[in-house]
C-alpha cells in the first residue's frame, strides 16, 4: 500500500503541511531539528494510533497552537492512501480542549475512515506501516514491556481481531487484579474470581497462540534478513518466553535458552485449559500478592546471535543490525500475511551501518511500494538510489520539493 497525499495541521513543528507523496522511495533530507522524524511519526500514527516517541498525545500538538489553555487546539493528520480495496482517506484528530477554568485541558482522539468515525480497533490494519528508528535499541535492551509493545503493534496491524482481543484481555486483567487486591486486603469469597479467570484464559490463550505462530514466522524471515545483512556471519534467533507456557503448564523452570522449543503444534483449547488450571493452582498465592502473575501481559521475547543473548551482551552495531533485520522481517511478514506491502519508515538508518550493510539494505528495499527515509545527508545513500528516489528538503517545519 502507499500514501498519495499527506496533510498535517498543528502536528509537532508543522503548523500546516500538504504534500503529494510519490509511489517510490522518498528521502527526507535536512539538518537536525527540522521535522524529519516528525513526518515519520505522523505516518506511523496513522497505522498504530500511537506515537513511537511519546505515550502522551498532547506532546504531538503544536506548542503554539496549544499555548492558550482556555481555547481548543486541534491537531490533524490526514492521508489519502491506496490499499488492496482501493483509495481511502484516513484522518486522525487530536483535540486538546479546556475542561473548565481550574481543570486545565484534556486530550481526545477521533479517527475517521472515509469520513466515518471509527474506533482504533476497527480501523487498525487498514493502513499499515513498519518503522525503524535508531533509538529503538530499547526494544532489545529495555524491559519486556517494550518488546510486548512492538509485538502488539505489529500483530494488531496484521491479525484481524488481535487489537480487540488484547483490549478484552487487558480489561479482564484489570478487573481480576482489582479483585485480587480486594480479596488480599479484606478477604471474601474467592469464587468471585471464576468469571475473570475464564475470561483471562479464553482471551489469553488466543493471544499466546497468535504470538507463537507470529514469532516463529518472524524468526524465519529475520534470520534470512540478518544472514544477508551480516553476509552469513551471524545466525539470529528469536525466543518467545511466554509467562504461561503451554509446553510447561505446571510452570517448571524454563529449559536452557539453547534449546529450541517448538510450540506451533499447541492447540487453542489445550492452551486455554492449561492456563485456566494454572490460574486455579496459583489462586491463593495470587490473592496474597494481589496480582496476576502469569499470562501474555508478562511475556518476553529474546534475541540471540547463536547462543548469545543480544539484549544483555550485544554490541552497539550488533543491536542496530538485529533491529534492522527484525524490521525487514516485519515488512516481509506483513506482505506475506496480508498480500500488501506496508509503507516502510526508516529514520537515520544509513548513519548506523557500514558500507556493505548499506548496500544490502538498499537491495532489501526494492520490494515495498513506498518507503520514507530520513537523513541529514543524502550522500549516505548510493547515487543510483538517490536518482531513483524523490528528495524532500525539510526545513523548519516546511518541506521543499526538489526536482530529483
Ligand atoms: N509539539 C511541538 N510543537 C512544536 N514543535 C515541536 C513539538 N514537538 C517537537 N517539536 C520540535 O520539532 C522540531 C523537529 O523535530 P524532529 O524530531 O522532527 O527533527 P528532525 O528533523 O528529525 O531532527 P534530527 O535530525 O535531530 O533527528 C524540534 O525542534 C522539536 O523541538
Ligand atoms: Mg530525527
Amino acid at each position: 500500500m502507499y500514501l498519495t497525499h499527506l496533510s498535517l495541521t498543528n502536528f509537532r513543528n508543522f503548523a500546516r503541511l500538504d504534500l503529494d507523496v510519490p509511489r517510490r522511495a522518498v528521502l527526507l533530507v535536512g539538518s537536525n531539528a527540522q521535522g524529519k522524524t516528525s513526518i515519520l511519526e505522523a505516518v506511523y500514527y496513522l497505522a498504530t494510533f500511537s506515537s513511537f516517541q511519546t505515550h502522551n498525545d498532547r506532546q504531538l500538538v503544536n506548542f503554539f497552537a496549544a499555548a492558550n489553555p482556555s481555547s481548543m487546539a486541534v491537531t490533524r493528520i490526514v492521508s489519502d492512501f491506496h490499499n488492496h480495496t482501493g483509495a481511502h482517506r484516513l484522518e486522525v484528530r487530536i483535540i486538546l480542549e479546556p475542561v473548565g477554568p481550574q481543570n486545565g485541558q484534556r486530550t481526545r482522539k477521533e479517527i475517521l475512515l472515509d469520513g466515518i468515525k471509527r474506533t482504533a480497533g476497527e480501523v487498525i490494519g487498514t493502513f499499515n506501516a513498519a518503522l525503524y528508528i535508531p533509538q529503538m535499541s530499547y526494544v532489545l535492551e529495555g524491559g519486556p514491556e517494550e518488546r510486548r509493545r512492538l509485538l502488539n503493534l505489529t500483530l494488531a496491524q496484521v491479525i484481524p481481531g488481535y487489537a480487540r482481543l488484547l483490549s478484552a484481555y487487558q480489561k479482564a486483567l484489570e478487573q481480576r487484579n482489582a479483585l485480587l487486591k480486594l480479596l488480599s486486603e479484606r478477604g471474601g469469597d474467592a469464587s468471585q474470581l471464576d468469571f475473570w479467570d475464564a475470561s483471562l484464559a479464553e482471551n489469553g490463550a488466543q493471544l499466546i497462540l497468535w504470538r507463537i505462530q507470529a514469532i516463529q514466522e518472524l524468526e524465519r524471515l529475520a534470520k534470512r534478513a540478518h544472514l544477508a545483512l551480516t553476509r552469513g556471519k551471524e545466525v539470529l534467533r528469536l525466543k518467545y518466553l511466554p509467562a504461561f507456557d503451554p509446553i510447561h503448564p505446571e510452570g517448571q523452570l524454563p529449559l536452557n535458552m539453547d534449546v529450541d522449543i517448538d510450540r506451533t503444534s499447541c492447540h487453542l483449547a489445550d492452551i486455554q485449559k492449561g492456563f485456566l488450571e494454572a490460574l486455579r493452582r496459583l489462586r491463593s498465592e495470587e490473592i496474597q500478592r494481589g496480582l496476576t502473575t502469569i499470562g501474555p501481559h508478562r511475556d518476553d521475547l529474546r534475541f540471540l546471535a547463536g547462543k548469545v543473548d543480544l539484549g544483555h551482551y550485544g554490541s552497539r552495531g550488533q543491536i542496530r543490525t538485529t533491529l534492522l533485520s527484525l524490521k525487514l522481517a516485519e515488512v516481509a511478514w506483513m506482505k506475506e500475511k496480508t498480500g500488501q506491502w506496508p509503507v516502510v519508515l526508516l529514520d537515520e538508518v544509513m548513519a548506523e551501518l557500514d558500507a556493505e550493510r548499506r548496500t544490502n539494505l538498499l537491495t532489501a528495499l526494492s520490494g515495498p511500494e513506498q518507503a520514507l527515509l530520513t537523513t541529514t545527508d543524502e550522500h549516505f545513500f548510493e547515487a543510483d538510489f538517490v536518482r531513483q528516489s524523490t528528495l524532500w528538503r525539510v526545513r523548519q517545519g516546511a518541506v521543499e520539493l526538489t526536482g530529483t
